[in-house]
């Protein structure tokens, strides 16, 4: 890890206060270019850093040489301690005109057109059947940890949460964010890439309604709201290693996806609704996702059909 940061760059403006500190833009003195610089202050010893942050670091710079056109550029690494006792790691991104929250708010009215919502939904399924294949889940897809280029370009971020996945690893219960969590752990059940599939399919359905799709006040609520749309799943696919019972919710049936995502084409909805799909084992890949009718154009689709 170099140790220049400071010296390097010059920082411009705050971008982002999130959970782990405080993300700046700042010039890069040597090449002129932007960055967005997202420290982490980690405990030291005389070990130096902690196994986990090492880990870490390594998993990123080991994405990084792919250069996945949609994953964010992870440009340098520097270390400054602090005192024995701490360490300042920061990462240096490529810096990113908006994140899709902002892309979203900008967008005037009607919104997005429905091209340029499977422009930028097929991007973002190429960037996570990446980290999937990979074998990292991201865990806290969000609009914000979206990245898009003045050119429309789609850039995963904030990969602070992401780890590589394994079956028997402990897993931190609080990950992603209430209003893109999938049932399963909003449940508590143990949970993998599938995660990321159900925020996918929060993140479509916005693109859509302009307004987040499933917007619970806590876990319990979250749960309701989705259970309004998909209904109640069957008592066989309720997990069997939580403690929260399935006779806390009402029998609802399933409603038509249309009526809370109007604009949707056909194959749009259908997509979605194997996104939106409660069992984790039953959801769609991001990689069969990206083989759906949705993705094939006018013209493939009527040369399979005749
Ligand atoms: N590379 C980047 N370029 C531009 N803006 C960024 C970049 N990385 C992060 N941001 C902005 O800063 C915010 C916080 O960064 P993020 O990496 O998500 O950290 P946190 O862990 O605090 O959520 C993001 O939501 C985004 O708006
Ligand atoms: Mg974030």
């Amino acid at each position: 890890m170099a140790h220049v940061t400071s010296i390097q760059y010059e920082p411009v403006a705050e971008i982002g206060g999130g959970a782990y500190g405080t993300v700046y833009k700042a010039r890069d003195t040597e090449s002129g270019k932007f960055v967005a610089l997202k420290s982490v202050r980690v405990p030291t010893d005389q070990n130096g850093l902690p196994v986990s942050t090492v880990r870490e670091v390594a998993l990123l710079r080991r994405l990084e040489q792919f250069d996945h056109p949609n994953v964010v550029r992870l440009m340098d690494v520097c270390a400054t301690q602090r005192s024995n006792q701490e360490t300042k790691v920061t990462l240096v991104f490529e810096h990113v005109d908006q994140d899709l929250k902002t892309y979203l708010e900008r967008t005037p009215a009607p919104g997005l057109s429905p091209d340029c919502i499977k422009d930028l939904m097929r991007q973002l399924l190429c960037g996570l059947a990446f980290l999937h294949s990979n074998r990292v889940m991201h865990r806290d897809l969000k609009p914000e940890n979206i990245l898009v280029t003045s050119q429309g370009q789609v850039k995963l971020a904030d990969f602070g949460l992401a780890r590589i996945y394994s079956c028997h690893m402990a897993l931190t219960p609080v990950v992603v964010t209430l209003w893109y969590r999938p049932p399963e752990v909003l449940l508590q059940s143990t949970y993998a890439t599938p995660v990321d599939i159900w925020s996918t399919g929060c993140i479509f359905a916005e693109m859509f309604r302009r307004k987040p799709l499933f917007c619970g006040e806590s876990e319990v609520d979250q749960l309701g709201k989705i259970f309004e749309v998909i209904g109640l799943p069957p008592e066989e696919e309720w997990p069997t290693d939580v403690t929260l019972s399935r006779k806390n919710f009402s029998p609802l049936m399933p409603r038509p996806i249309t009526d809370f995502v109007a604009e949707i084409n056909e194959q749009g909805a259908e997509l979605l609704l194997k996104m939106l799909t409660f069992d984790p084992l039953k959801r769609i890949s991001a990689l069969n996702a990206l083989e759906h009718s949705y993705f094939q154009d006018e013209e493939t689709l009527t040369q399979t059909k005749s």
